[in-house]
């Protein structure tokens, strides 16, 4: 035992060159020239032990058995370098939860196969939502960082989910995650581009600290009749500390929509197409459940073409949980052509008016501020530019809109409407009833 031990650390110091796979390279963090050869540079963070791996000949060459060496090579002090111009196919799941002080320097592409078949029964569950993933990442003092690009490779995906409902209780047919971490602290992600996740570009559990900086999420499908659908730029599940800086995301869902029990959000500069909207929750899915989203400021947020802009939403039906949304900034926000520039939803997902009379949400939202915010919905509410309609069930307090200048190409004056809520909330507003 203790033999084998020692001979292990003997080899771990002494022996790294001679168990370096076939196309890898370990290189040391005084040997600048080499490092500076094949790219291993970041202005921001000084020189690593830097390891790369051999790329992909084709789309079927699967080299994630390499990848995950090379994260063990560079994990405690390293850095794993994916070299620019070259492509790194992944088509096996990968535990990633054991990371701790690791760069992951990403200049060229890593694209997951398609094999939908394979991805279906291979991959890790989350019961919230029914989410599944290629890979967990874990662990703690993770960077990820670069020009390259994370590649789900979704058309497939889109093409065969085609015609059903993420949150239909009967769907099963599940698509996978392109970014998720769990049980992780300190991650930090800039530079890359997130393209065509089959599913929610990224979800963040039990995570606390993580911050996303000048990113780009682009999700489309190149399939006319079928969307890329529920991408999401950004998910949470019990997280502490989220931030995204100078984002730009182009997706088929929500841009941003933190989940249940996701507190101190800080969101600066970030432009959206095409989106569901930059939304609170949901939350108050999950019979007996208690969930919250506190402590968000958002500022400067740019949201064209969309079906919403500032969202706050909350489940409601039979056999629904309950919580709070509260202590929520929306400030500086520009929405264009927009059906629901500023609405606060507790009917969701697709409960009908009866239905949410019948099961109204039991989500309290409070402490919520709307300031400056401009620009025109699309006309498909009419009139109505903001729809602030609280459950029965709930508290809706000191909510605050202040400088609103949205119109409606539907006419003018625009509507806001204001259903249930406590107090003056600064604005006129008119009962949608
Ligand atoms: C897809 O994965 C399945 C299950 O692992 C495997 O049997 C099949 O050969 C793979 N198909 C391709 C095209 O690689
Ligand atoms: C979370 O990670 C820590 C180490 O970072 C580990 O000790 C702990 O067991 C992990 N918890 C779970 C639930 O995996
Ligand atoms: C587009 O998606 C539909 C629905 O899945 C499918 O029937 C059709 O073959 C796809 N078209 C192409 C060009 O792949
Ligand atoms: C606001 O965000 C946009 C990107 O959406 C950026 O171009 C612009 O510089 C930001 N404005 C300020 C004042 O930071
Ligand atoms: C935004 O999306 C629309 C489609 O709705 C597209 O035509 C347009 O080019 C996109 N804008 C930018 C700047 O990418
Ligand atoms: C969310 O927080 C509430 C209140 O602290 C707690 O009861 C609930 O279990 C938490 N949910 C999760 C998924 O941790
Ligand atoms: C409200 O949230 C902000 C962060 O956006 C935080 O700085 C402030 O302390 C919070 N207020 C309360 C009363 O918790
Ligand atoms: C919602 O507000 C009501 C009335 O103040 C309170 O009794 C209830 O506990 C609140 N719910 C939550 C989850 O905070
Ligand atoms: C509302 O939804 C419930 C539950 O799905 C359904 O039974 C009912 O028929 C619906 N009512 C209307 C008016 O669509
Ligand atoms: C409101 O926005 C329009 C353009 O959308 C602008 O022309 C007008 O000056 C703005 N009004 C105020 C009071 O800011
Ligand atoms: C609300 O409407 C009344 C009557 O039209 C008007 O006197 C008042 O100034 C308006 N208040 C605000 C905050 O616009």
């Amino acid at each position: 035992m203790k033999l084998l031990a020692l001979a292990g650390l003997l080899t771990a110091v002494s022996g790294l060159a001679s168990h370096v796979i076939p196309g890898a390279q370990i290189i040391a963090a005084n040997d600048k020239s080499e490092l500076r050869n094949v790219g291993a540079f970041h202005q921001k963070y000084p020189d690593r032990r830097t390891v790369t791996i051999r790329s992909s000949k084709s789309e079927n060459d699967d080299v994630s058995s390499d990848f995950l060496w090379g994260i063990k090579q560079a994990n405690h002090g390293g850095r794993l370098l994916l070299e620019k111009g070259k492509t790194y196919v992944i088509g096996k799941k990968l535990d990633l939860s054991f990371l701790n002080n690791i760069e992951v320097q990403l200049e060229g592409e890593i694209k997951f196969t398609d094999n939908i078949t394979y991805w279906q029964a291979n991959n890790f569950y989350y019961s919230f939502q029914k989410s599944i993933t290629f890979w967990v990442w874990g662990g703690q003092d993770i960077k990820i960082f670069g020009q390259g690009t994370l590649n789900g490779n979704g058309q497939k995906w889109y093409d065969e989910f085609s015609g059903s409902q993420i949150l239909d209780p009967d769907n099963t047919f599940y698509r996978p995650i392109l970014f998720l971490t769990d049980n992780a602290t300190r991650v930090s992600v800039e530079g890359i581009t997130q393209l065509n996740s089959p599913c929610w570009t990224n979800f963040f559990v039990r995570t606390n600290d993580i911050s996303f900086d000048n990113v780009y999420i682009h999700a489309y499908s190149t399939n006319a009749s079928v969307d890329a659908a529920n991408t999401d730029g950004f998910d949470s599940y019990v997280v502490d500390g989220l931030s995204v800086t100078n984002t730009r995301i182009d997706v088929g869902d929500d841009c941003f929509s933190p989940k249940p029990n996701t507190s101190n959000i800080f969101v600066q500069n970030m432009w959206c197409n095409n989106t569901h909207g930059v939304s609170m929750g949901s939350i108050g899915q999950y019979s007996g459940e208690m969930d919250f989203i506190e402590n968000a400021y958002l500022e400067n947020i740019t949201l064209l073409n969309g079906q919403n802009g500032a969202r706050l939403k909350a489940w409601a039906g039979p056999d629904v949980g309950y919580g709070r949304i509260s202590n929520i900034t929306y400030r500086n926000v520009q929405i264009q052509n927009t059906d629901k520039p500023v609405v606060l939803d507790q009917c969701y997902f697709d409960v009908n008016a009866t239905e949410c009379a019948a099961y109204p949400s039991a989500v309290n939202i409070t402490d919520i501020l709307f300031d400056n915010i401009w620009g025109t919905s699309s006309g498909a509410e009419g009139k109505v530019v903001v729809d602030l309609t609280c459950s029965p069930n709930a508290v809706c307090s000191n909510i605050h809109l202040s400088r609103i200048n949205l119109t409606s190409p539907a006419g003018s004056p625009p509507e806001i409407v204001c259903d249930g809520i406590e107090g003056d909330i600064g604005v006129n507003c008119t009962s949608s009833s």
